[in-house]
């Protein structure tokens, strides 16, 4: 049982900062998924808290321990690694045994819990191989299953499943989610894969260059954004957005660009006017844009006039990439049933209750 806690962590290599002043509290028994773009510092913040990488500035709790100058040994932490980086030499029952004999547990107890652990993750047909006899799903859970012999308060999982097909990683994905309820420990999972974060998470902590974005509950990273990055971010395909400015006065207050002019809900205009003849970047996503032949009931329509340029056809929808007269382009996630052909104009329907304004300097979230 612990808490995890990151005050002020700044890890530096050299002059590159590789982690900048990360600050996050973590519950116990939570399970939080750090995510972000490939050299976003996921890894490296894994890689202090569990004591393999020097922490340059600030401090890292294990409950209420601070544990930077703490062996790794003594931490209570398992780590799976992005390679798994199991032991070829050695059986799966000796690569999952080897961490309790070091710690000097009894053979007795060590075979109880290495067949307790393989029963858990259903390997306990595979404990005589080596690990260049198992496929990649079965060396995958052959690494977790590594871990949880040692019975850690905290477990630390590097992109688990990067290396394997789809289809594996979907079903590897609800064994690690119902793992972590059956275990009541504190997990933190590094992904760079936005829906792994999104249906594993109970809170999600989005890095951009070292740089903690947001850390919110998936619904909330989802419907409430506080910069472009995370809202670019989250969502597939991502959000559009167009550059221009509030315009206008209180009653018919608009967003303006090359693309539209659309005159903004009364009730949200009161957090705009400090903002009237700024530059803002006006955010909307696919699924809030519609085929004006199939409106869902009571949105605020707004139109907007465009091209159709390519549709794909995705069974359960249709995505349409679009051209405005301006040469803006943007993506609608549409009914099944449109009928949107390339070269067609088309009077697209915006939902007015569903948009985003960002500060244009800032890249924050006006609200
Ligand atoms: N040992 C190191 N020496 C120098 N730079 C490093 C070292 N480890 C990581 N980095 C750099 O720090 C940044 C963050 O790396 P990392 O934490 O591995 O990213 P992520 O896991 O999010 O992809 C990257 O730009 C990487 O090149
Ligand atoms: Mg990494």
């Amino acid at each position: 049982m612990a808490s995890v806690t990151f005050e002020c962590v700044t890890k530096r290599f050299d002059d590159f900062v590789a982690v900048n002043n990360l600050n996050i509290e973590i519950e116990d028994q939570e399970f939080l998924v750090f995510v972000g773009p490939s050299g976003c510092g996921k890894t490296t913040s894994l890689r202090m808290l569990a004591g393999l990488e020097d922490v340059t500035e600030g401090n890292i709790y294990i409950g209420e321990r601070r544990v930077n100058d703490m062996s790794p040994k003594d931490r209570d932490i398992a780590m799976v690694f992005q390679s798994y980086a199991l032991y070829p030499h050695m059986s799966v029952y000796e690569n999952m045994a080897f961490s309790l004999q070091l710690q000097g547990k009894s053979k007795r107890e060590i075979q109880a819990r290495v067949e307790r652990a393989a029963h858990q993750m259903g390997i306990e047909q595979l404990l005589q191989r080596k690990p260049r006899e198992l496929s990649g799903g079965q060396r995958q859970r052959v690494a977790v299953c590594r871990t949880i012999v040692r019975d850690p308060a905290v477990f630390l999982m590097d992109e688990p499943l990067s290396n394997l097909d789809a289809k594996l990683r979907v079903q590897a994905r609800t064994e690690i989610s119902k793992l972590h309820r059956e275990l009541g420990a504190t997990f933190i999972y590094v992904t760079h894969d936005q829906v792994e974060a999104m249906t594993m998470g109970t809170r999600i902590a989005i890095l951009n260059q070292g740089v903690l974005q947001q850390v919110d509950t998936p619904q909330n990273l989802y419907n409430h954004p506080q910069n472009v990055f995370v809202a670019g971010f989250i969502g597939s395909p991502a959000m559009n957005f167009f550059e221009g400015a509030l315009t206008g006065a209180r009653e018919n207050l608009s967003i303006t660009t090359d693309a539209f002019q659309l005159k903004l809900p009364l009730e949200r205009t009161v957090a705009y006017l400090p903002y009237r003849n700024q530059p803002v970047i006006f955010g909307i996503r696919p699924e809030d844009i519609h085929d004006p032949n199939y409106v869902p009931p009571g949105i605020k329509a707004a139109h907007v006039k465009a091209e159709v340029c390519m549709t794909e056809m995705m069974g359960n929808e249709v995505i349409g990439y679009l051209t405005t007269p301006s040469h803006n382009q943007f993506v609608a996630r549409v009914d099944r049933r449109s009928e949107m052909k390339v070269g067609d104009s088309v009077n697209m329907i915006f939902d007015m209750d569903a948009f985003h304004v960002f500060e244009k300097q800032t890249e924050q979230l006006i609200t």
